[in-house]
């Protein structure tokens, strides 16, 4: 698979076919929400967690050093939280491009914070795609993210603003909380 997923993503579905289109969000959708939307809540999906195991070329890296961004991984029981939010077919266009650096688009079951269980999209990078780094110990990937800078900010950043947002909402992620409470240590 290539670095730009752009075009692969156009292919994935026909968005015509949705009656309404709802996106799930699990990292800096969660807080950074440059889109227009028609509703947005607090979200789960099933069987899924988030790991910073994806390189990022384009936003907390450079091609020359990537850096390191979320991406879900697949564990049976698991509840990921996040956003869902309902938008209209000409968001994608925006998204493909924001998230273009190996996430594909997946059709996914949302259960909504009313308990609505709506069938939506989740962008996931997966371990054949071009940019994709994989597992690492908790020390390498804060390390990693330490020195890790590209066009969008620090890569720690992404990781303070993503820990902020899941504490306002009373989330608990050890994952990113691990990291998180490393990285403060290297301050
Ligand atoms: C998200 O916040 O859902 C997201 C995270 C990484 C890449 C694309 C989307």
């Amino acid at each position: 698979m290539p670095f730009d997923t752009q075009e692969i993503n156009k292919q994935r579905q026909n968005l015509a076919d949705y009656e309404e289109i709802w996106l799930f969000g699990y990292g800096s959708l969660i807080y950074k929400v440059d889109f227009d939307f028609l509703e947005s809540t607090t979200a789960h999906i099933h069987d899924y967690e988030r790991r910073f195991w994806q390189g990022s070329h384009d936003h907390r890296g450079t091609p020359a050093n990537p850096g390191r961004v979320l991406t879900l991984i697949q564990v049976p029981g698991a509840r990921c939280f996040g956003r869902a939010f309902k938008v209209e077919h000409n968001v994608f266009e925006h998204l493909d491009h924001r998230e273009k650096n190996g996430y594909l688009r997946e059709e996914i079951d949302i259960t909504l914070a009313d308990g609505r269980v709506v069938r939506g999209l989740v962008y996931i990078a997966t371990s054949d795609n071009a940019a994709y780094l994989g597992e690492a110990t908790i020390q390498e990937i804060s390390e990693h993210i330490w020195r890790s800078e590209g066009p969008s900010g620090k890569n720690r950043d992404y990781v303070f603003e993503l820990a902020k947002a899941l504490k306002q909402y009373a989330e608990h992620d050890e994952h990113v909380f691990a990291i998180e409470s490393r990285l403060l240590k290297m301050i």
